[in-house]
């Protein structure tokens, strides 16, 4: 946030003035009372009730919940990141992360853009239920997901699948609503013309702007579409920005995509270094994920013993978070695709699968605590909560 921005914050001179007192006197100004905790709370709430003001119809399957506080103001964010909503569907309380797709200078609202999965719980009752005028749970703004300009290029190549656009989008708007003096290339694959979100106001965006250089790709195009096809190949994206010298890359979208695109960066000679990417959810179809077990069938029954009293029932292709909420037994949880840590819990017996790649924390690893939402039973499993 600018300096003059911060300096306008109302009680920012009371505290100044508090930080001033405490350095020369040595008084403790991190206590709960105080005007700096209340401030810290604004900028950090850890939960937030929306009202939806708006509902707006994106693609066939993609709305935007235009959220506003009726408490007071929003606290602010990094284009890119996510809050994570609370909710009960089917008497299930649960959660589900959504990336903030306006920018960080609107700040009257948060824009929220679902799609719709099949099958998906949360999605579809967001998509189906949800009306102007309806309250909705959020934490505050979450996530790594951002420019950062001391480790960041200032020439972004911004790689979009579906819709994984949302926290690129927030990007795009910000760079040109604050005029940021950064160029961006937006490459943003879907299979055909109707699954593009934000299409029409990335035109016009692109148009008027010359640091911001929009590129569509399809997979199956409408007849007469004269954009570019195909998939996001290493080929296109070279084509497209040229040399990588210089260029920091920021990847968004399903697991398919990761899968194609980031070997592709690796053929271009992009370091890993120079790329972000963003978990966009829980796996789909675990078990064709490397190192599944054959043997287990994904609807394999199991039972899930927690605290050594509660018996569940599970299967082996439900994350032990998602069968613990099932149950009504409701942990703390942010990201729900095994970054954050809040939703650990202590495997006593039983075989797990974890996806390769997953972050535990090596003292977590040792004492045998893992990430519920990215944790599968292979068999009856013991877990401490
Ligand atoms: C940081 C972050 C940002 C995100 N931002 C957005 C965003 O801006 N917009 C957006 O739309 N989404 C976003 N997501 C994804 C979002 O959090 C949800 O994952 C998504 O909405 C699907 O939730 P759901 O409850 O509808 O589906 P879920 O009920 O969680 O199911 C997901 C999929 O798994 C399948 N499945 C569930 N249970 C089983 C089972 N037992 N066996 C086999 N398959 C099963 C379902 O059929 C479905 O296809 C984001 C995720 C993250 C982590
Ligand atoms: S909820 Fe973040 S790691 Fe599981």
């Amino acid at each position: 946030m600018k300096q003059e921005a911060i300096e306008q914050m109302e009680g920012y001179a009371d505290i100044v003035r508090e930080i001033d007192i405490a350095v020369k006197y040595g008084e403790d100004f991190s206590g709960e009372k105080g005007t700096v905790q209340q401030f810290i709370n604004r900028l950090h709430p850890k939960r937030l009730n929306m009202t939806v003001s708006e509902v707006i119809e994106e693609t066939p399957s993609t709305k935007t919940f235009r959220l506003v506080n009726p408490e007071g103001p929003l606290p602010p964010f990094q284009a890119g990141q996510y809050v994570s909503l609370s909710i009960e569907v089917d008497s299930i309380k649960t959660s589900r992360a959504y990336s903030i797709a306006s920018a960080p200078s609107e700040t009257g609202y948060f824009d929220l853009t679902v799609r719709r999965m099949e099958k998906g719980l949360v999605s579809n009752h967001l998509l189906d239920h949800v009306r102007a005028g309806d309250s909705l749970i959020i934490s505050g703004p979450q996530g790594t997901f951002h420019h950062n300009p001391i480790i960041h290029d200032d020439t972004l190549v911004l790689l979009g699948g579906g819709c994984g656009i949302t926290p690129l989008m927030s990007m795009v708007r910000d760079t040109i609503q604050s005029g940021l003096q950064r160029t961006l290339y937006l490459i943003y694959g879907n299979r055909s013309g109707d699954d593009m979100i934000y299409h029409k106001e990335l035109v016009q965006m692109a148009e008027k702007h010359a640091n911001f250089n929009y590129i569509p790709v399809l997979e199956q195009p409408d007849a007469g579409y004269q954009g570019k096809t195909g998939y996001i190949t290493g080929e296109l994206i070279k084509d497209i920005i040229g040399d990588i010298e210089g260029k920091s890359f920021f990847i968004c979208g399903p697991q398919a995509m990761y899968n194609f695109c980031l070997p592709e960066l690796k053929k271009l000679g992009v370091p890993k270094r120079k790329i972000r990417k963003e978990m966009f959810g829980t796996p789909i179809n675990i078990w064709e994920y490397p190192g599944w077990p054959e043997a287990v069938k994904p609807h394999q029954v199991c039972t899930i013993t927690v605290n050594g009293e509660n018996k569940l029932e599970a299967v082996a292709s439900e994350s032990i978070l998602v069968t613990l909420e099932k149950n009504g037994l409701v942990i703390p949880t942010i990201c729900r695709s095994g970054e954050c840590s809040l939703c650990r819990v202590k495997i006593m017996s039983g075989k797990v699968y974890q996806p390769q790649g997953t972050l535990v924390r090596k003292s977590d690893r040792h004492f045998g605590y893992v990430h519920s939402c990215v944790t599968y039973p292979l068999e009856d499993v013991d877990i401490l909560l």
